[in-house]
């Protein structure tokens, strides 16, 4: 499978709207590997664009420099955070510029590009330009397009109209938009937008931050025609010199990650016009899996609201951990959130901190105490035994549905089902109890064991998701390979009798709320 994310654009720094999609990815990686599914793992940044220029000139020095500057932020995040990719698009690499020039020459040898004069509106802000259609019911061009221009010049423009009965087509045919309902947003908007040809080009004199025409040194490409190549640039498209994967192998089973606002026009529509005019069949044809957007009390996150949350000092104040899970566990895939730190807090300590670490401190610590941290089961078993054991089988299933579905909230909402019920099952049993009968040892090494097997279970569950958590519990039960299993190979019976665990220690400490400040 490749596996990608939009990449970000390089004229500020990380906010949790690019941490949310990285570590969805992050964890969408980890999950198709946990089922046996080579994953090839794409994400990077998009450096080009008059944005970047003007934000550079404002702050005096050249784009190279600020966009070097900035993507170090975003890589030094995406470390922090455990964002772990295998390839990395940063749309100024000389292969990728390649790569995009390469199919430019293409595209024109195919009659698929013409340059033409044309005089109308163009959004400074949106980098594009408008038509009538932009306009909103008083005839204005409304606030999302920022300054506005008039202008007159020649262009490039890619014959998308080419492309788009094709694209309804394939559309009705193809289920290659996830969630279902974002495909009707797609189709409206393929009906309204069908003859229109996209301008790809920007003239020197007015953007010189971009990728220059190779068959019209005038001009460089418009951002988003650079941006979408990389999907395939940093996959191996036309690599002649094999510095990068070997694109007939990567290029099978794709999944763009994107945010609701970049469906249409650019991927849904553009993006595979484009693919198709370079001869991509139907079936090499991607998925976008459209997520939704993270907003605070309603309202969208922007520099101009001051309201815009940032990842790196979410992360230093709670904890990568509580920053990851809450990132998939508070969002459903597809649909909007709010975020809301009060609930960050909330959810890591009665989730991980509550329950599961009171699962553990159980399974693990009482161990220790009564049973010399030996496991063991005895037959035979009760009634409640074979319960928590089909809660677990029960939960594995949930779990393994919906993040099939890439509806990670949901699978963590399943592991912590399971997880509450050996809370119930630990408190019906109290082997802390039975403990002071000597002749109940065997009874209370049968308890601990179903505890201590439950949490082995948990640990994978939650690999993709707090991988060094998960891996901290592994060690503790003393199961080095239990993370390189399949999802598929996991069933009851991972400790054998006699299987002897470590020294617990807490993994998910709670967060303790700093108290506020006087006023
Ligand atoms: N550079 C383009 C993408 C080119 S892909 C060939 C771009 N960059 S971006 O930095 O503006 O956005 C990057 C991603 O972050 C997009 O998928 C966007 O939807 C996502 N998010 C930006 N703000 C967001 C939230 N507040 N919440 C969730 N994701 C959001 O668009």
């Amino acid at each position: 499978m490749l596996l990608t994310t939009a990449i970000d654009y390089t004229n500020g720094s990380p906010h949790i709207g690019h941490a949310y999609e990285k570590v969805l990815a992050d964890v969408i990686a980890r999950y198709q590997r946990l089922r046996g599914r080579p994953v090839y793992f794409l994400t990077g940044v998009d450096q080009h664009g008059q944005k970047v220029e003007q934000t550079a000139a404002k702050e005096g020095v050249s784009p190279e420099e600020y966009v070097e500057k900035v993507t170090t932020r975003f890589t030094a995040l995406w470390e922090k955070i455990g964002v772990h990719y295998d390839g990395w698009a940063a749309t100024t690499d000389q292969r990728h510029k390649s790569c995009v020039q390469a199919i430019l020459t293409d595209l024109k040898e195919k009659g698929q590009l013409y340059k033409k004069a044309y005089n109308g509106f163009y959004s400074v802000r949106q980098e594009q330009f408008l038509t009538d259609r932009d306009r909103d019911a008083e005839g204005n061009f409304g606030p999302e397009w920022g300054e506005v221009v008039e202008i007159q010049e020649e262009n490039w423009y890619f014959k998308l109209s080419e492309h788009t009965a094709w694209l309804q087509a394939f559309l009705e045919k193809n289920d290659v938009i996830l969630p279902q309902f974002r495909k009707a947003e797609l189709m409206n908007a393929l009906t309204r937008n069908g003859g229109i040809d996209l301008c790809i080009s920007r003239p020197k004199e007015r953007l010189r931050w971009g990728i220059e025409f190779p068959f019209d040194p005038d001009y460089v490409t418009y951002v988003w025609f650079d941006a979408l190549i990389n999907y395939i640039s940093f996959a191996g498209y036309g690599d002649s010199d094999l510095t990068l994967p070997n694109f007939s192998e990567t290029w099978n089973d794709v999944v763009h990650i994107i945010g609701k606002d970049i469906m249409v026009p650019a991927h849904g529509i553009y993006w595979y016009c484009m693919l198709h005019a370079m001869g991509f069949s139907d079936a090499q044809m991607p998925t976008l899996l459209v997520h939704g957007w993270w907003n605070i009390r309603g309202e969208k996150m922007s520099k101009t609201l001051g309201n815009v949350v940032d990842p790196d000092q979410l992360a230093d104040t709670f904890g990568v951990d509580a920053l990851r899970y809450y990132l998939t566990r508070d969002i459903t895939t597809g649909k909007d959130s709010d975020f809301d730190v009060e609930r960050l807090v909330m959810l890591f300590n009665t989730e991980l901190a509550n329950e599961l670490g009171n699962l553990c401190n159980r399974a693990l610590n009482m161990s220790q105490r009564f049973t010399d941290g030996v496991l063991n089961c005895h037959e035979p078993l009760e009634a409640e035994d074979l319960v928590l054991q089909q809660s677990l089988v029960d939960s594995l299933a949930l779990y393994r549905d919906a993040m099939d579905q890439y509806d990670v909230a949901k699978g963590l909402e399943a592991l912590n089902r399971h997880v509450v019920n050996c809370n119930i099952y630990a408190e019906r049993m109290k082997p802390w109890e039975m403990n002071k009968n000597l002749e109940k040892k065997s009874r209370v090494a049968t308890v601990l064991y179903h505890l201590a097997e439950s949490v082995a279970h948990c640990a994978v569950m939650l690999s993709p998701v707090l991988p060094d958590a998960a891996a901290k519990l592994a060690a503790q039960l003393n199961l080095p390979d239990l993370l390189s299993r399949r999802l598929d190979d996991l069933s009851w019976g991972l400790l054998k009798n006699g299987h002897v665990i470590e020294q617990p220690q807490p993994v998910f400490p709670r967060i303790v709320p700093a108290a506020p400040k006087d006023a």
